[in-house]
């Protein structure tokens, strides 16, 4: 609901208990209870609904699977999380980790341009139709750029530095060297939270973790407020807590004090060579997910209807980021669904 209809409805819904002003209760005393008493069911039925949607969500089994089938938002987001690329008829992989260290690390152009079809072939592409369901009932230059969705091209950082002799700081030997998955699996343990994602062992996702643990720490923080209260200032702003951890995590100065860097070089070339990774992640970044809610707000208003989803996405590819799909595409594909944002309908201006 936009604001103004919201004002509207609330000056319509008060002008309306002004009328019946007799028996509107006016006692602080009760009305102060009558939020106490709010609060502590609210609570009870969001504890309930998290741990429901945790098993759900950790525990895809056909009955589940059935169970979710009349949901459509909920068949966009399996469809998503239950595709599998086979690259060999014995080696069926998922996105994470398999196809993202491949699109990360692999040189071989056959290979690359393979994965990131056959991603689409079995995500988007067998959504177009459930989508623009989804949609009604509401109202990649691959080769290059390292990624699945060339959103961030930091990974092509080791051909691209200025200064090749010179570190940009990625910490994933290190982390391997010292067997960091056993750091990883005692996080578990440690803390009383529990965070639900894929990780390999690299420095990406080293970062990603600390972010994930700054939403955390921003849950933590206003765990006593009135449940109404329990929600960052704006989604936006959750994003950005975890980042202030991800960011004050990558500086070299940290990484050496918890022994992942050993580099000792402080010199104007290192920091251009950091520097310039950086905005290969965070600038290269801006674009997609600028266009990713263009497109998706397109769709919403109608002005890109289900025959043009495909080629629209690819409009906005070419003028945003400047780039364009590898292997010819067509209008039974759906890149845009190879996206978990846009299969799990997950705002992505935040
Ligand atoms: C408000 O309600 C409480 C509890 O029902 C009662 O004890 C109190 O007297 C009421 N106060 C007024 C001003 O009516
Ligand atoms: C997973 O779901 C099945 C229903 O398909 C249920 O019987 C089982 O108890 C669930 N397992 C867990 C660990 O929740
Ligand atoms: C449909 O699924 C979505 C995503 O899993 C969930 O948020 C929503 O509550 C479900 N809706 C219904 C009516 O079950
Ligand atoms: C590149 O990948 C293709 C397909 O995976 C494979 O057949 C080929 O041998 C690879 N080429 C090199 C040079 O590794
Ligand atoms: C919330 O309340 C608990 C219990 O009173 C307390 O231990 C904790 O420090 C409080 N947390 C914050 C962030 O104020
Ligand atoms: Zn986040």
């Amino acid at each position: 609901m936009d604001g103004l209809r919201f004002l509207v409805l609330s000056a319509l819904v008060l002008s309306a208990s002004v009328c019946h002003g007799a028996s509107l209760n006016t006692n602080e005393t009760e009305a102060q209870q009558f939020l106490d008493d709010y609060n502590a069911a609210a609570i009870d039925d969001y504890y309930i609904s998290s741990e429901a949607s945790w098993a759900l969500d950790t525990n895809i089994t056909e009955y589940n699977t059935q169970k979710m089938l009349t949901n459509v938002s909920a068949q966009l987001e399996s469809i998503y999380a239950k595709a599998k690329v086979c690259l060999s008829s014995d080696n069926c992989v998922s996105l994470e980790p398999d196809l993202t260290r491949i699109m990360a690390k692999s040189r071989n152009y056959t290979e690359l341009t393979t994965v990131w079809k056959k991603w689409r072939d079995v995500s988007g592409k067998v959504m177009p139709q459930l989508y623009s369901e989804y949609v009604d009932l509401n109202n990649d230059a691959v080769k290059l750029l390292g990624n699945m969705w060339a959103q961030e091209w930091n990974e092509r950082i080791d051909i691209l530095k200025p200064f090749k002799d010179k570190d940009s700081m990625d910490v994933t030997e290190e982390l391997k060297r010292q067997c960091f998955p056993f750091w990883y699996s005692n996080l578990c343990l440690i803390f009383i939270f529990r965070i639900k994602m894929c990780t390999d062992v690299t420095h990406e996702d080293l970062m990603t973790i600390h972010h994930e643990m700054g939403h955390i720490q921003y849950y933590l923080q206003y765990q006593n407020q009135s449940v109404l209260f329990r929600t960052g200032a704006n989604p936006g702003f959750h994003e950005a807590v975890g980042d202030v951890m991800a960011l004050s995590v990558g500086t070299p100065e940290h990484l050496r004090t918890i022994g992942l860097y050993k580099n000792q070089d402080n010199d104007e070339e290192t920091d251009l060579n950091f520097l310039l990774n950086m905005a290969l992640q965070k600038v290269a970044f801006l674009p997609f997910g600028y266009l990713i809610d263009q497109w998706r707000w397109s769709v919403f208003r109608g002005d890109t209807t289900p025959e043009s989803y495909n080629e629209d996405w690819w409009s906005l590819r070419c003028k945003y980021q400047g780039v364009s799909p590898p292997v010819r595409r067509q209008d039974t594909d759906f890149d845009p669904g190879a996206k978990y944002h846009v299969a799990s309908g997950t705002p992505y201006i935040r």
